[in-house]
């Protein structure tokens, strides 16, 4: 079956089969006009790699509060071009950044963090009041930010239903009890996720340790964030937002859709930026922060991006919660939304030459090429220039050999959980909601895991799309995916076919957000340690956490009756 019959055919059991895990609720109908969708405009008309990329700044502590270090970030509307042949665009950052400061954290050493709402009334793109948690009285402009990745306190967590309005502020506290990782911050507030997060709400958020610090890995200049998304502007350089459906066309005007994807490539808030390097070793932490855009890179040495690509081979040493067991050698790496990587990159031997970080992941992934006419891939991404001289001596660094990573027992594991992702549709075949076993985040909670207990969870995906799983206050592990039965299933049986396959080596650490493809179970293991108390887990494509692939779970203290 080719992936568009395929499509019709999973529509139809949909459709036609009534099982309790698919079953209907009342939902409000949507009728949309559906405008064509506007050619691109910006990525035929912007010079390429004609600006320096743009390094996040560093943020300090102001001083010290309660025996922590204390920061005080605010939320801002600011004006910034995106690239140097744009009028500057209305942007929304933390401490008027985009991305937001970098945060530097040591293990074992705890910070505390005042996060103050300092946006105007107006929200800088439409509400869709038909979603959840965002119908009046809920004021157009709340915020809560998030650390995530982090085993944080509930209270400090950030979640969804936590938002406050300009002129108001929180104090979180951030433990850092856990080993160094690429964390990043980003906002939550419910239903309205995907409008701050493309506004700008989003950051860095280096934990470091000193087992780290101890690898002599490329540091100060040798060691560059890559925050990367996609982003549309309108002809006067002004963020659009504009969701699909999944053929392609427009949501209506001030709608929810269920993905977007941007016409323009950002890295650190730049449109194709580029970055001259030394013929040296590179650290480069990648993060997608798109809102469901996948992004499939690779290191090209070819001069145009329709040239058969050459590729430059890197290593990547950690995945989203800290350091891989050992470096893994890769020409190609797959970043979900949310998902980053800890990558080395050796240009000693690539004087005088260019290298364009491409990207060949199809919009919706893994989609079907039907759709490649609909929302190309964005091929390039930005470009590094081996054109500097050694500046300094390079420090003796080698590749960590192997570092030892305690396995989460599957011995230990005390129950199996099935979270069943699915898509409601209307008679057309247009997503009206995103759901985990036909919830949405305002049911009450199911899942109530005992502190330091660990369970496996299975995500068993319906939907044609595939689904950046991440659960908060934990960092877990793959397990396996493996292929089901689609038709036995709406029979109400999981039967699995094909071999289990266990994670990419690149992805066999710590994981806090986990890639669960089209009629494929991803199983992962997690040990829930550190806190009791309400917490969520969701998709991370923006568009489907807002409406409505979030759920909470509470943990509970061990001796807490089995719920
Ligand atoms: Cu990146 Cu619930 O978040
Ligand atoms: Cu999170
Ligand atoms: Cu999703």
């Amino acid at each position: 079956m080719n992936a568009k019959s395929r499509r019709d055919f999973l529509r139809s059991c949909v459709a036609s089969v009534s099982l309790p895990l698919l079953e209907n609720r009342a939902w409000p109908q949507v009728h949309p006009k559906l405008p064509a969708i506007p050619l691109p405009y910006w990525s035929t008309r912007l010079e390429r790699f004609i600006d320096p990329l743009p390094i996040p700044q560093r943020i300090h502590p102001e001083g010290k509060r309660g025996g922590a270090l204390f920061y005080r970030v605010r939320m801002r509307e600011f004006e910034k071009p995106l690239h140097s042949q744009l009028p500057p665009a209305k942007l929304w950052g933390y401490e008027g950044q985009c991305p937001g400061p970098l945060f530097e954290a040591m293990r074992g050493v705890p910070i505390s963090v005042e996060w103050a709402n300092e946006l105007p009334k107006q929200h800088l793109f439409p509400i869709d009041t038909h979603i959840h948690g965002a119908a009046s009285p809920a004021p157009a402009v709340r915020t809560v930010p998030h650390l995530h990745g982090s085993r944080t306190d509930s209270r400090s967590d950030g979640l969804p239903e936590a938002w406050f309005t300009p002129g108001h502020s929180v104090v979180f506290h951030y433990p850092n009890d856990q080993q160094a990782a690429p964390l990043w911050y980003h906002d939550h507030a419910l239903g309205i996720t995907r409008l701050n997060v493309y506004a700008g709400l989003s950051g860095f958020y280096f934990l470091r340790d000193g087992e780290e610090l101890r690898m002599n890995l490329p540091a100060g200049d040798y060691e560059i964030p890559l925050v990367l998304q996609d982003r549309t502007l309108d002809k006067h350089g002004q963020l659009n937002y504009c969701p699909t459906y999944d053929d392609g066309t427009e949501a209506a005007p001030g709608r929810w859709g269920p993905q977007f994807f941007g016409e323009l490539p950002i890295v650190n808030d730049a449109i194709y930026p580029r970055l001259d390097v030394e013929p040296r070793r590179y650290r480069f932490r990648l993060l997608n922060a798109a809102n469901s855009r996948f992004f499939h890179l690779y290191l090209n040495l070819a001069g145009k991006p329709t040239d058969v690509p050459k590729l430059a081979t890197f290593y990547q040493i950690g995945s989203d919660g800290g350091l891989l067991e050992a470096p893994v050698p890769l020409q190609r790496i797959l970043l979900g939304p949310a998902e980053r990587a800890d990558l080395i990159v050796d240009f000693s031997s690539l004087e005088g030459k260019i290298i364009t970080l491409s990207n060949d992941a199809s919009a919706p992934y893994p989609g079907w090429d039907l759709l490649r006419e609909i929302h190309p891939p964005l091929l390039e991404l930005m470009q590094f220039r081996v054109v500097l001289p050694l500046t300094r001596s390079v420090r003796a660094f080698t590749m960590p050999s192997s570092i030892p990573l305690p396995p989460v027992d599957p011995a230990d594991e005390v129950v199996t959980r099935d979270f069943v992702l699915s898509q409601r549709s209307d008679a057309q075949g247009k997503a009206l909601a995103m759901l985990i076993n036909n919830k949405g985040y305002d049911d009450p909670a199911t899942v109530f895991p005992k502190l330091g207990s660990v369970e496996k969870w299975r995500f068993i995906n319906t939907t044609d799309d595939s689904h950046p799983m991440h659960v908060h206050l934990v960092q877990f592990r793959i397990v396996e995916r493996q292929g089901f039965d689609f038709g036995a299933f709406l029979r109400g049986k999981l039967e699995f076919v094909g071999q289990p396959r266990p994670p990419a080596p690149g992805e066999a650490g710590w994981k806090d957000t986990a890639i669960v493809n089209p009629q494929e179970v991803l199983t992962i293991l997690i040990r829930f340690e550190g806190y009791e108390g309400k917490y969520v887990y969701h998709c991370h494509v923006a568009e489907h956490e807002d409406n409505d692939m979030m759920r909470p779970f509470i943990v509970v203290s061990a001796g807490a009756k089995p719920a």
